[in-house]
């Protein structure tokens, strides 16, 4: 079977990494490491898209080279993903020569079959946007809107992609194939886009308005368009036209494509992901079962409106990682939204999500299991042969938890995954409050029905750990530390049943693995 091939938008190197771009990070992250679970290998791509206009804009506004530019802000991101343990394998930075070369050998390619050709046109262009504006862009007064930013008449020559050949094959191809997109309503959207005349793409610019992108092959006047560049770093870095271009050292393309889950955010999937993307793939000869899959993911807003410098209401991660822990932080991104919606980041919510679930809920089952075991049985377990209907309940619940978890995993509800999972913390805790441990120990005719218990409540927490590794590895780990078990190399959700902790097993140490944190909401 192939690797699960999940790549992420990559981002722009003009500004530092928010809280939208750790959440699309942590979201591919999580999936990532539940399809290892799940018995899948995976190949995760990510990286940083460094060309273009506004990079080469924003580099001049400081005085750098753009080269130095990027230099200067990629270690922003890198060191986030390392923070929050986004562990990807590889990555994918569009200045690398090797992504040059795929990008000028496709453009040459394109160029020999007749795709391109060069005309010469006037109208509006946003600087912001990167692009030339039509009439639809206008608003109502016959303007275009402040989202276009300062908008420019220009008269230019430029090299166009025949795009408008394959509309046709595209709609087709969205309506034969409702997996196409994820959620499958934003299909809709995508085909509204390509209702009326079908336009060809634009895919250079002359070097004196743009010098930061790569060269024309064909004509070096010209650099390419910063999306023709961005979205070929999906197949650039899986060693597409790896032989033809010289690389060395990337995986073997015909094992790895094609992917199985572009995680993007709603901004970009028209028409870059869904109607430039696939084109480009379609002219270039691909077949219809070589076009990937996209997973469009919505948006943190905050308190209703989107995040904007301007406004000043920008969420950094780095400040949220050093307040509730790296792990905290992602379990709140997957905790807190449904993929394929917006969502709206708040201090309640994350404060709530980190003291009541994750200090209250979750790591207090687990230190109070590891207690009482200690301090009644010096942590030695000893399941016995002790039963009744609460044990059996609580068995029950801890074993349906798993097929319902996989299914919501599985079809990226990570919330509803966490939700499935959180039964278990859910039921053991009530388990502990119903049983009284603390009682049993007082009574030595309990002592049986005290060692199933305590049996119990550890075995509940190794099957947590296993299922929220995916959403806090770290914290899962230094978890699994505490009971003192260990996932075992090349362990797989198919390997998990009730009975993983062995008679005798002795619990190690327990440390509050949330402690609660004494902070209230900012106004
Ligand atoms: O679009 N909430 O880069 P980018 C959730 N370089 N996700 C968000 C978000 C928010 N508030 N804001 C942005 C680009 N994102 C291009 C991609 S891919 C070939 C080139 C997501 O830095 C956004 O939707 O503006 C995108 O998927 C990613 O962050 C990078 O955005
Ligand atoms: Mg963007």
């Amino acid at each position: 079977m192939k690797p699960y091939y999940i790549t992420t938008a990559i981002d722009y190197t003009n500004a530092p990494p928010h809280i939208g771009h750790a959440y699309e990070k942590v979201l591919a992250d999580a999936m990532a490491r539940f399809q290892r679970l799940n018995g899948r290998e995976v190949y995760f791509l990510t990286g940083v898209d460094q060309h273009g206009q506004k990079v080469q804009k924003k580099a001049a506004e400081v005085g750098l080279s753009s080269e130095d530019f990027v230099g200067s802000i990629t270690p922003h991101f890198i060191a986030l993903w390392d923070k929050l343990n986004v562990r990807y394998d590889g990555w994918a930075a569009t200045t690398d020569p090797m992504h040059k070369r795929v990008v000028q050998t496709m453009l040459q390619k394109l160029h020999d079959c007749g795709q391109l050709y060069k005309k010469a046109y006037t109208g509006f262009y946003s600087v912001r946007q990167e692009q030339f504006l039509t009439d639809k862009e206008r608003g109502p007064d016959g303007n275009f809107g402040e989202e276009w930013g300062e908008v420019q008449e220009l008269e230019e020559e430029n090299w166009y992609f025949r795009l408008s050949d394959h509309v046709e094959w595209l709609k087709g191809y969205i309506k034969s194939h409702p997996d196409f997109i994820f959620p499958e309503h934003r299909a809709s959207s995508v085909l509204n886009a390509l209702e009326g005349t079908p336009q060809d793409l634009c895919i250079s610019r002359p070097i004196e308005r743009l010098s930061w992108g790569i060269p024309l092959p064909f004509d070096e006047r010209f650099v390419n368009y910063v999306w023709f560049d961005a979205l070929t770093n999906y197949i650039s870095f899986a060693g597409y036209l790896a032989d033809e271009c010289g690389n060395k050292g990337l995986p073997d393309f015909s094992t790895l494509w094609p992917s199985e889950a572009h995680v993007i955010g709603k901004d970009i999937l028209v028409p870059a992901h869904a109607v430039y993307w696939p084109i480009m793939l379609h002219a270039l000869g691909f077949s219809d079962e070589q076009i990937p899959r996209l997973i469009v993911h919505g948006w943190w807003n905050v308190k209703g409106a989107k995040m904007s410098k301007s406004l000043g209401n920008v969420i950094d991660p780095n400040v949220l990682a050093g307040t509730f822990t790296p792990d905290g932080l992602r379990y709140y991104l997957m905790r807190d939204i449904a993929t394929g919606y917006d969502a709206d980041f708040s201090d309640e919510r994350i404060i709530m999500s980190y003291n009541k679930e994750l200090a209250g809920g979750l790591g207090n089952l687990l230190n109070r299991s590891i207690n009482m075991a200690q301090k009644y049985r010096a942590g030695v377990l000893t399941p016995g042969s002790y039963d009744d209907a609460e044990n059996a309940t609580l068995r029950q619940t801890v074993t349906d938890a798993l097929p319902a978890y996989i299914e919501s995993m599985s079809t990226w509800g990570i919330h509803d995954g966490i939700a499935a999972a959180w039964k278990i913390v859910t039921a053991a805790n009530a388990y502990v409050d119903s049983t009284k441990p603390f009682s049993l120990a007082k009574d030595p005719e309990q002592a049986a029905r005290l060692d199933s218990v305590l049996y119990h409540l550890a075995e509940a927490w190794v099957h947590l750990s296993v299922l929220l590794n995916p959403i806090m590895p770290t914290a899962m780990a230094t978890a699994r530390a505490q009971i003192g078990w260990e996932l075992p190399e090349g362990f797989q959700l198919k390997d998990l049943h009730w009975g993983m902790l062995k008679d005798g097993h002795q619990l190690g140490t327990p440390v509050p693995l949330f402690p609660r944190l004494e902070i209230a909401a900012a106004e």
